[in-house]
């Protein structure tokens, strides 16, 4: 399983990590945070282009001491609406790690390094700014309750396809640019609250691009130091510039998102019997009911589950 579950404890102290750091890396503006987090995208700084654990050197030579199952690479220039989930091995032809870190511009390649924060030297300066990101949403937001972080190593051209996360991430540019294109995750033209329902709840595959979707994207420009805001869900596309790049995502669930996500999977269970249940985000105490009785059915399912068994 990819990332880590933080319990009330670890929290506390991720979070006094991010208050109490004398020199921050990331720069939010506090109105724009409390306007528009979760809500629509928006660019936040950083300091990170300069910092040597984020030089294309220590990076590559951070994958080549990962565990190799951590290291995901492919061709970069593939379609926009390819799936991501088969995206790495449909378009890996005949790539090995050690020829794409070799020959990483010639071979046109792109690498995702899952979870640098397991590394030893890497974990304390990403957990400090995911303690930043954490002492700017507490008040809103409080209690990250998962993250997961991504580095993405990319040649010229290289596309990231649509897709969206079940959970809200920074994405922060740090060599090279990079196009990123968001759609809104409130509209229903864009994932129906269907589509939502059965995205949380893991069933069948992520809501596909349409090409009449172009015209509502929103659109960042990002260059090295600026990073984008990604609300829960939203959908979205990157695509490199012409020079490589690198960038890092911070990506995370907080109590509230893991009540969205479970309401979501409850709503699902009432579309399976055939009813048609009110779309989350309409009501917050619907939703937190709803969320109540998916983790009680869950509750249930776990204690029936040895007696049917024995049954
Ligand atoms: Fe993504």
């Amino acid at each position: 399983m990819l990332g880590r579950f933080l319990s009330a404890e670890n929290y506390t102290e991720l979070l006094a990590r991010g208050q109490h750091r004398s020199a921050s890396l990331l720069h939010f503006e506090p109105d724009v945070m409390r306007s528009s987090y979760n809500r629509r995208p928006f660019t936040v700084q950083h300091q990170l282009t300069a910092h040597p654990l984020f030089s294309l050197d220590s990076l590559f030579t951070l994958c080549r001491r990962m565990p190799q199952e951590q290291i995901l690479f492919r061709l970069g220039n593939i379609p926009g609406d390819a799936e991501l989930e088969t995206s790495y091995d449909r378009y890996k032809r005949d790539l090995t790690l050690a020829d794409t870190l070799d020959h990483f511009e010639e071979r046109q390649a792109y690498i995702c390094i899952n979870n640098p924060e397991r590394d030893p030297e890497y974990q304390p300066i990403i957990e400090g700014l995911l303690g930043e990101v954490a002492a700017q949403t507490d008040a809103m937001d409080p209690w990250i309750s998962w993250y997961s972080t991504y580095i993405f190593i990319s040649t010229r051209d290289a596309v990231t396809p649509y897709h969206m996360d079940r959970e809200m991430n920074f994405l922060l540019q740090i060599r090279g640019a990079k196009t990123v294109h968001l759609w809104d995750q409130d509209d229903d033209d864009i994932m129906s609250p269907e589509q939502k329902d059965l995205l949380l709840s893991r069933i069948g595959s992520r809501p596909r691009y349409r090409p009449d979707f172009e015209a509502k994207a929103m659109t960042y420009q990002l260059s090295p130091g600026l990073g984008v805001h990604h609300p829960f869900i939203a959908p979205h596309r990157v695509h490199t510039g012409p020079q490589l790049s690198i960038s890092l995502a911070l990506t995370f669930r907080t109590r509230q998102s893991d009540m969205w996500t479970d309401a979501h999977r409850f709503n699902a269970r009432l579309r399976k019997l055939g009813l048609h249940p009110r779309p989350i985000g309409k009501s917050a105490l619907i939703d937190q009911t709803k969320c109540n009785l998916a983790r009680l059915g869950q509750r249930v399912h776990r204690m029936l589950a040895p007696v049917e068994a024995d049954a």
